[in-house]
């Protein structure tokens, strides 16, 4: 199904992009992961009713939605642009209408990822290249020192891996490299996810 089709049907508009106004390295511009990428990850990945996803760089929503709408589990979005963050509230309100059976609680916050607090239920972190490195290790770090005080396993879902950040979570941290799951070839051989997973 094309990517508009899928946002129709889910009540949402998450197509485009949004490029920062001022030029940064640090924080990345909005474009959401293609829906053949999500529905690829469904087929090899599967949410349970006891997990709860955080999607750093939450942009328009659209992972938060479709992974909802599958899944049926909580699900917050974290996003720091205003305007997008304003246009995942409409998207919200207009996706709530038409899937008032699913019970799950959807939210989103405005702010930043590396200040985001991690609640001890989260367990599932959602990252489509939102930011630097050097934001994407603290957002790691905070994940870390979370599990430290209340232990779990958690689960990292890494689309579009660039080599930095892979080697980083490969040597720098307890994360084992689980499973690569192909999801879009336009992107090449960044077209996948990785999903990293600490027991
Ligand atoms: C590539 S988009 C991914 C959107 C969404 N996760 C998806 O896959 O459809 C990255 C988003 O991260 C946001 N972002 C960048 N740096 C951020 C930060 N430090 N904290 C929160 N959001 C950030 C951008 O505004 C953008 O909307």
């Amino acid at each position: 199904m094309g990517e508009r089709k899928i946002d129709h049907m889910l009540q949402i508009k998450t197509g485009g992009l949004r490029e920062w106004r001022k030029e940064t390295d640090k924080y990345n511009r909005y474009e959401a992961t293609p829906y053949q990428a999500l529905e690829s990850l469904i087929q090899h990945y599967k949410l349970k009713p006891t997990d709860h996803v955080v999607d750093f760089g939450s942009g328009r929503g659209r992972v938060s939605f479709f992974l909802h709408n599958h899944f049926n589990v909580p699900i917050t979005g974290v996003e720091m642009n205003d305007l997008t963050f304003e246009e995942s509230q409409i998207n919200k309100a207009t996706y709530r209408q038409k899937n008032k059976h699913l019970t799950a609680p959807i939210k989103f916050e405005f702010g930043l990822a590396e200040q985001y607090e991690i609640k001890p239920e989260d367990n599932v972190f959602y990252f489509f290249n939102p930011f630097s490195v050097k934001i994407f290790k603290q957002v790691i770090h905070n994940i870390l020192r979370s599990v430290d005080e209340h232990k779990r396993p958690v689960d990292i879902i890494f689309y579009y891996p660039l080599p930095e950040f892979k080697k980083f979570l490969k040597k720098e941290t307890p994360f084992k490299l689980i499973n690569k799951i192909q999801g879009y070839k336009p992107h090449k051989k960044y077209g996948k996810f990785l999903i990293f997973r600490l027991k």
